[in-house]
């Protein structure tokens, strides 16, 4: 087999994500304080997997250019390649628009806002001992209609639906794939869905129709698609409880700083709890408050006089003098919210648009 490549969509519209995604991509907000893209990299890279493309969104494409760079940052050799699919026509759309870097190569595909505990190094290794057309990655749900759904008989994948609405299985398409160029013929053969797009589990019937062989794999770890907020949320909780302790910034006498902790440098903790798991980036500012598990507060983020817990704050943003308890919050960059001095006392915000606030 030629060697594997790797392809990354990260493009796509995000609207399950607003008003994030009306200003950056999704790909690119952080889960433990590292970009939800990265750890598909790392994954890749983990496994061998060094010549990678990545799929942009022309809007939102510029930023993770810049974020990410040439590969190096992730490792020797690595070396990325960047696509622009002009519009978000479906996965098995993305595939296509990729071809000129995938050549006739076997490829492990991952979606750019999924996150796969186990990583994908034996998957690799079992799709390159197998070599099936294509190995897809399954894992029950409770709910499946919102996902690609297979349907298996005596082991052999025999149907794929795009969220069905009488599902005939649990069994959710996880986010990764591995196939062969088989892939591009079927993507240039199938029609677009009723929603519009070139869906990937179309293209993978139409490889199951051709009586070719695509394997079922069945994924035991976590795995988290961080395309809504609730997930996303979830997405920082597993990570959290996966890091070390090491404290680089300043924690003065009056605080108390217990658990698995990041600080970054230049972050300080003045007359706080802080009770881990919890990262704490470069020059926040954590002061008279408390900060509980499973939040992220990014570089210049300030929490003063308030209670956070379970929730992602992005560059800079500040909480300052609240009542009551933030939690299962995402706020964006610069974004502030702080208690009003003026009277008369009322609620003021200045929101834009496909904001959510929900209050006391
Ligand atoms: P989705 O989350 O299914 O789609 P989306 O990003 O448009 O989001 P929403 O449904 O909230 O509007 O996409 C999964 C991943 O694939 C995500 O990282 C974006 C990427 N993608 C592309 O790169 N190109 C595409 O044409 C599509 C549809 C998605």
């Amino acid at each position: 087999m030629s060697e594997l490549k790797g392809l990354i969509l990260s493009g796509g519209r995000g609207t399950r994500l607003r008003p994030i995604t009306h200003t950056s991509a999704k790909q690119l907000v952080p889960v433990a304080n590292e970009p939800v893209l990265f750890y598909g990299i790392r994954s890749m890279v983990a496994a061998g997997v060094t010549d990678i493309g990545i799929i942009l969104n022309p809007e939102t494409g510029g930023e993770i250019r810049e974020v990410t760079g040439d590969g190096s940052r992730f490792g020797d050799g690595v070396s990325i390649t960047y696509i622009e699919q002009a519009s978000p026509d479906g996965l098995a759309h993305a595939v296509l628009t990729a071809e000129p870097f995938l050549g006739d190569s076997p490829f492990v595909m991952y979606l750019g806002d999924n996150l796969l505990q186990g990583g994908i190094t034996g998957l690799v290794r079992e799709f390159r001992e197998k070599e099936p057309a294509a190995m897809i990655l399954l894992q029950p749900v409770e709910d499946p209609r919102s996902y690609g759904v297979a349907e298996l008989t005596d082991g052999r994948v025999t149907r794929l639906v795009e969220k069905p609405a009488e599902p005939k299985s649990d069994l959710a398409l996880v986010g990764v794939y591995l196939f062969t160029p088989r892939i591009l013929e079927a993507a240039k053969a199938i029609e677009p869905s009723p929603r519009g797009e070139l869906e990937i589990t179309d293209a993978i019937q139409w490889v199951v129709d051709q009586g070719d062989r695509v394997e079922p794999h069945v994924v035991h770890g976590w795995w988290k698609d961080t395309g809504k907020l609730v997930d996303m949320l979830e997405a920082n909780r597993l990570i959290l409880d996966t890091i070390e302790r090491r404290v680089e910034g300043t924690i003065d006498e009056g605080s108390e700083v217990s658990g698995r902790v990041v600080i970054e440098p230049g972050a300080t903790i003045e007359r706080s709890v802080v009770r881990g798991p919890v990262v704490i980036g470069a020059d926040a500012v954590i002061r008279d408050s408390y900060v509980g598990p499973y939040s992220s507060i990014a570089a210049g983020g300030v929490v003063e006089r308030s209670e956070v817990e379970h929730s992602i704050l992005l560059e800079r943003a500040q909480l300052i003098g609240l009542e009551g308890r933030i939690e299962s919050s995402l706020l964006g960059r610069d974004v502030t919210v702080r208690r009003g001095e003026r009277t008369p006392r009322a609620y003021r915000f200045m929101v834009g648009d496909n904001s959510e606030i929900e209050i006391l």
